[in-house]
């Protein structure tokens, strides 16, 4: 059987550059496609002098395209500065790819938007993100949307585990549809801490459990 994907995708997808995980990463992600369900994780290392990626790696829950551009575009990152490796599109990683078939388009935005988020969480650790959108409903929410519900592989905002959360002075409250000894309530609730500690005016997060 011939696959539709060029040679170049297939010898990323056989033999992938910067697999793994980074332990002690300056910046991370998790992104997750609402179209697939796949998921993409993004580590980086940044030298904090010249703000070049030192180091990136991916791990890939997702399809031979998705590790493809997540190889690519790992090996594009290194030694860029963060300004610089914003700028890498999916067009520039599916041409670096010899095209990818349209229908996997997803799949390479997927993997794009994962080393941008990872970018974004350094700066937001760093205060070098713009400091200019106060934190709204409307922010977390939108920020909720990047912690994955493990027990579907969606986000917890679409899969309806988040009942409440706001915001005031600062204190952010998250209530979650489950028992407080669910299996997963733990790395759930420690990667919504993660996720919204960072912003700038988010002065504390308190996660409750409906039971
Ligand atoms: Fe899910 Fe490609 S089909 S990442």
């Amino acid at each position: 059987m011939k696959f539709p994907y060029s040679d170049k995708v297939l010898e990323h997808f056989r033999h992938p550059h910067n697999v793994g995980r980074i332990e002690d990463a300056d910046g991370k992600s998790m992104e997750g496609s609402p179209a697939c369900g796949d998921m993409v994780a993004v580590y980086i290392k940044v030298n904090v002098e010249t703000k070049r990626i030192d180091d990136v790696k991916f791990e890939s829950y997702g399809c031979a395209s998705n590790i493809a551009t997540g190889s690519i575009i790992t090996d594009m990152a290194k030694g860029k500065t963060l300004d610089e490796a914003k700028q890498i599109s999916w067009k520039e990683a599916s041409e670096a790819l010899g095209g990818l078939p349209p229908i996997k388009a997803h799949c390479s935005v997927l993997a794009v938007e994962g080393l941008r988020s990872a970018i974004r969480d350094y700066e937001e650790k760093h205060g070098l993100a713009a400091h200019d959108e106060p934190t709204t409903r409307e922010v977390l929410e939108r920020r909720l949307k990047h912690v994955m519900n493990p027990l579907t592989g969606l986000d917890v905002v679409r899969t309806n585990l988040i009942k409440e959360v706001d915001i005031k002075s600062g204190a952010v409250r998250v209530l979650i549809d489950l028992p407080r000894d669910h299996q997963f309530a733990k790395a759930i609730s420690e990667d919504i801490e993660d996720k919204l500690k960072s912003l700038w005016d988010v002065k504390s997060v308190s996660i409750e459990f409906t039971e």
